[in-house]
This record gives structure tokens, C-alpha cells and sequence, in this order.
């Protein structure tokens, strides 16, 4: 097989990066961690967020679609795409990556370094709005506005997009895990116990952040805050669904600025067409309602919210041509 086929798509998130090879799809899932010895800082295991053994540290080296550590992120990418090539170690494919809106040259830069490190041929940057509307589903490039919004682990991005491009874009750092965090707090307030980031994200995903019925309840345990012991407490779904206002109303806030920055006449397009929700986020039981109340407009889940951003770009990667008709930029 030639060379020329092995292009891929990386989307390089925060929690998870996934990786889409021509014709195959997505083959790649894996956390953006990387496992070191506190001793030494030697890497130990790419792509798990702990290790069995003691004496070990997690790092996330990505932040917001971009290497908040430039050298463990290039490390990671590298290892993963090597894996997914296996079989052909000569293999220097054509890379299709996220831009986020508002990234800077600095942050261009830091993803040509992943690309270079990975020995891409070239890379593909498309603008994330458009990879995640692609992936979604969305019909892009007629002139309609269409609104986006992706929900990751510490960031969420609104973009709407007319004629295949973004014309609107906002992003807050906000995500699954500012929702985690909010949820350890009042669990610690109300009941003096600690909960971990795990404990967190299931009481999350048990839970779901809408309040109806009133008496439901959940079961959450953590370790007493005082003796260290586990205990466990029942807690009202009603004060998750308070404790998650906040992150909630700031997604609401990054929507309304976006469409406020919109040409006027595809304001009524959004009213009547409303947004899509793609990431990790929108999953979350009741998000969709709380976002279409406080946004008055439709709000719907894309079918594969977690895959959406890769298979936007997979798009690209089936078909290079879509460069010319939907804007990217080749590096
Ligand atoms: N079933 C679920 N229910 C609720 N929340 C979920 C579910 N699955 C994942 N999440 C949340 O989604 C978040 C991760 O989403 P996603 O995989 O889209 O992030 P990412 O693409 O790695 O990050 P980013 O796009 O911010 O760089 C986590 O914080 C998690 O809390
Ligand atoms: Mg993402």
C-alpha cells in the first residue's frame, strides 16, 4: 500500500485524544495522560491516567485543544500515531488536526511541532467549529447559520458557521470537569466528605444536572473529611442541579455572546434551526433542556457527541479535496 495512504486526523483533546486513519475510521481512543516516576520523571505509560504502582504521577499535557506542555504532548501524539501504524514504521502520513478559534501563530507553531514530531508529511489545520459541525452532521456549507457547541473536559466552544466557515466563535473554560469540581464541593459542604475527581464524574453521570422528579435521590460515598473513613450519604438531584448553575450559566453566557457577534440576518437562522451539542458534555442527562430554556432555541445532541471533532476531520482525511471548498490551511 502506498504511503499516500495512510492519512490521519488527530483530535487532541483535553481528556482524551482519538485518532481517525483513512478508510478505517476511528482506531484510537485514549486518555491525553501520561504516566512518569515522581523520582526520576521518566515516562512510564502513555495514554492511562494512573498507574498500579505507587510512586507515580499523571500528567495532562493538553489544554484546550493545544500542548500546554509542548514536549509531553509532541511524546504522546508520536507514541499514539506509531501504535496506530505499527505495521508500517516507515509510514509519514498526512496529519489533519483542530485549530481552535482564536489560536494564535504561537499555538499554530506548537501544532506544527506535534506534526513534525510525529514526521507528518504536512498538516491540515481546520478550524475546530467546522471539524465538530462536519462530525455533527450539519449541513455546513449552505449559507443558514448553524450554531455549535462542544462541551469537553475544562473547555466549551461555541461556534455558528455560514457558507463553510466559522463567523462566530466564543470559548470559555468550562467543562465536564469544572462541573466535577463544583459537585466535590458541595458534597464536602453539605456533608464533610471528600470525593475524588472519579467519585465526582460518576455522581455526574448518575445524576444527571436536571432535578425532575424532586424526590429523586442518589447514593454518593467519599471519605469522611474528619476520621478518613468512607462513608456514604443520600443527596437530593436537586442540589447537583444547583451546584452545576454556575458552570451551566457560563456556557449560556459564551452561546449568547456568539450570537450576538453574528451577522444580523443569521440571527433568525439560529432561533429557528438551534444548536447542536457535541463533546463529552453532552452527555450529561439534562443539559440539552437547561441549555434550550435559558438559550430559547432548539437544542439537540449530535448522534456521536465524543467522536464528533475526529470524524469532522476524518472528513479531510477521506477527502482532501474538501480543502478547496470548506476553508483549512495547509502547513
Ligand atoms: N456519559 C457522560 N455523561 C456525562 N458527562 C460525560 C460523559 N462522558 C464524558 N463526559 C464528560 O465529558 C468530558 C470529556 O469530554 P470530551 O471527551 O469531549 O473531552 P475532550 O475532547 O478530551 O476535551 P476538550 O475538547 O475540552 O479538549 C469529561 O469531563 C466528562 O466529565
Ligand atoms: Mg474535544
Amino acid at each position: 500500500m502506498s504511503v499516500l495512504g495512510l492519512d490521519v486526523a488527530v483530535d487532541l483533546g483535553a481528556a482524551r485524544t482519538r485518532i481517525y486513519v483513512k478508510r478505517r475510521g476511528i482506531v484510537l481512543d485514549e486518555p491525553s495522560a501520561v504516566v512518569r516516576d515522581a523520582m526520576t520523571g521518566k515516562v512510564v505509560e502513555y495514554g492511562a491516567e494512573a498507574h498500579p504502582d505507587g510512586g507515580h504521577e499523571t500528567c495532562w499535557p493538553v489544554n484546550a485543544g493545544l500542548p500546554a506542555d509542548g514536549e509531553l504532548t509532541r511524546r504522546l501524539v508520536r507514541h499514539f500515531l506509531r501504535r496506530v501504524h505499527r505495521r508500517r514504521p516507515f509510514a509519514r502520513p498526512r496529519l489533519v488536526m483542530a485549530l481552535p478559534e482564536g489560536a494564535t501563530p504561537i499555538d499554530r507553531a506548537a501544532l506544527r511541532d506535534v506534526a513534525y514530531e510525529a514526521e507528518a508529511r504536512t498538516l491540515l489545520l481546520v478550524p475546530h467549529g467546522l471539524a465538530a459541525a462536519l462530525g455533527a452532521g450539519l449541513p455546513v456549507k449552505d449559507g443558514a447559520g448553524r450554531m455549535v457547541i462542544d462541551i469537553g473536559r475544562d473547555t466549551a466552544r461555541v461556534a455558528v458557521l455560514s457558507h463553510g466557515a466559522v463567523v462566530a466563535a466564543g470559548t470559555v473554560p468550562v467543562g465536564g470537569r469544572a462541573m466535577n469540581l463544583a459537585i466535590a464541593r458541595l458534597v464536602e459542604r453539605e456533608h464533610g466528605l471528600l470525593l475524588d475527581e472519579a467519585a465526582a464524574e460518576d455522581v455526574k453521570r448518575r445524576a444527571g444536572t436536571d432535578w425532575k422528579p424532586l424526590h429523586r435521590h442518589v447514593i454518593v460515598r467519599g471519605r469522611d473529611a474528619g476520621t478518613g473513613r468512607e462513608r456514604a450519604v443520600t443527596l437530593p438531584v436537586q442540589l447537583i442541579y444547583e451546584a452545576t448553575r454556575q458552570p451551566i450559566e457560563t456556557v449560556v453566557r459564551a452561546a449568547v455572546g456568539t450570537v450576538e457577534r453574528c451577522p444580523p440576518e443569521l440571527v433568525a437562522d439560529l432561533g429557528e434551526r438551534g444548536a447542536v451539542l457535541v463533546g463529552g458534555g453532552a452527555l450529561l442527562r439534562g443539559l440539552g433542556r437547561r441549555l434550550r430554556a435559558a438559550l430559547c432555541m432548539p437544542v439537540r445532541r449530535a448522534e456521536q457527541p465524543l467522536e464528533s471533532v475526529a470524524l469532522g476531520l476524518g472528513r479531510y482525511v477521506e477527502d482532501l479535496s474538501l480543502v478547496r471548498r470548506l476553508k483549512a490551511t495547509v502547513h
